[in-house]
C-alpha cells in the first residue's frame, strides 16, 4: 500500500520523505490555507521534494473555470495530480483532463455511487473520507469495502485513495481491504512507528548489552 502525506507542510514533508515511506502528498484548500504560503508555489515546491503524486485542488464549482484551474495546476510539474470535487462539474472536468493524461484526484467522496461514476469518469485517484463518515457515526471503512469490491468486479483502474484518516487503525483497516493508498495527517504517520513493548525491549536489550561490556565496533 502506498502511504501519502495529508498535509501541506513543507518541514513536515521534507522530515518524513526522508523516511524514504512516503509515495505521495494530498493537499485541500483547508491545507494550503494553513500552510500560510501561496497555493502554486508551495505545490511547486512539494513536488520538487516528492517524487509521487502530489495532489492539487481546484476550487472552482463551474466546470468552465475548473478546466482551467486545472490545466493550470497540471503545467506546475509532471506529478501534480489534480484534485476535483465528486460533483456533476467535477466529474466532467475529471474526464476531460484525464483523457488530456492529466493524473486526477476525485476528492470528496462519500458513497459508492459517486465512486463507480469517478471510476467511469477516469479518475486517477478515488478519495472517500473515511473520517467524516465515522464523525457522523457512519462507517467510513465499509464504504472502502463496497468501492474495494465494485472496483475489483469491473477491474477499474481506478485507484482507492483512503483519506480523512483519523488514526494507526484507520490504515491498517485499508491495508487489510486492500485499498491502493492511505494519505495519512504526519502525526499518525509518525504514531505508526510506535510501540510501548518497542520501547521497552529497547530498553531491555541496552540494558543488558551495556552489561556484557562488549561493543560492537
Ligand atoms: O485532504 C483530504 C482529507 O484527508 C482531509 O480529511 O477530514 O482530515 O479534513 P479531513
Amino acid at each position: 500500500m502506498k502511504l501519502f502525506l495529508d498535509t501541506a507542510n513543507i518541514d513536515e514533508i521534507k522530515a518524513l520523505a526522508a523516511s524514504g515511506l512516503i509515495d505521495g502528498v494530498t493537499t485541500n484548500p483547508s491545507l494550503i490555507a494553513k500552510s500560510g504560503r501561496d497555493f502554486l508555489e508551495v505545490i511547486a515546491e512539494i513536488c520538487a521534494i516528492i517524487d509521487g503524486p502530489v495532489s492539487a485542488e481546484a476550487t472552482a464549482s463551474d466546470a468552465p473555470t475548473m478546466l482551467k484551474e486545472g490545466e493550470k495546476l497540471a503545467s506546475i510539474a509532471k506529478n501534480v495530480a489534480v484534485k476535483v470535487p465528486l460533483t456533476e462539474a467535477g466529474l466532467l472536468v475529471c474526464k476531460q483532463l484525464s483523457d488530456n493524461g492529466v493524473m486526477v484526484n476525485v476528492t470528496l467522496c462519500f458513497s459508492a455511487a459517486q465512486a463507480l461514476l469517478a471510476a467511469k469518469a477516469g479518475a486517477g485517484f478515488i478519495s472517500p473520507f473515511v473520517g467524516r463518515l465515522d464523525d457522523i457515526a457512519t462507517d467510513g471503512m465499509g464504504l472502502i469495502e463496497e468501492i474495494t469490491a465494485i472496483y475489483a468486479n469491473y477491474d477499474f483502474p481506478t485507484e482507492i485513495l483512503v483519506a480523512s484518516v483519523r488514526g494507526v487503525q484507520h490504515v491498517v483497516d485499508a491495508a487489510l481491504l486492500g485499498a491502493d493508498v492511505a494519505t495519512v495527517p504526519p502525526q499518525i504517520i509518525t504514531a505508526m512507528f510506535k510501540h510501548p513493548l518497542t520501547d521497552k525491549g529497547i530498553e531491555a536489550f541496552t540494558a543488558d548489552w551495556k552489561k556484557s561490556g562488549q561493543s560492537i565496533l
